[in-house]
């Protein structure tokens, strides 16, 4: 069961929820279920409104590495990432710190989102 630790100067305090193991959710969606407000806009992955910086935690090597095209393009044209650094964490099957939140699905695995 993962745990997600919402961070954000906008809140008086962290926020530790416990996501359901098996849960296909996004990062937005656990925020939302738990009355965390994360900007959000198209919810799509088209407008970058919803970056977020992932950070994981505990012993496990981050699971959730694969970025949609889609989310790539957007974080790319935010200038959230940069093409080289993209290339270079791909090459390494790293996972890029920047993710969007709408598209970022969850697996079992324990992570801090900073926004
Ligand atoms: Fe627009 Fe996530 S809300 S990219």
């Amino acid at each position: 069961m993962p745990n997600i630790t919402f961070s954000s100067p906008k809140m008086r305090k962290d926020v530790t929820v416990y996501a359901a193991a098996g849960d296909r959710t996004t990062i937005l969606g656990v925020a939302k279920h738990h009355s965390v407000e994360i900007d959000c806009e198209c919810e799509k992955g088209e407008c970058g409104s919803c970056t977020v910086e992932v950070i994981h935690i505990g012993n496990k090597p981050p699971m959730a590495v694969h970025v949609t095209e889609k989310e790539k393009l957007t974080l790319l044209t935010s200038g959230k990432l940069k093409k080289s650094e993209f290339d270079e964490l791909e090459l390494l099957d790293l996972a890029p710190r920047y993710r969007l939140a709408c598209q970022y699905m969850l697996l079992d695995e324990d992570i801090v989102v900073k926004f």
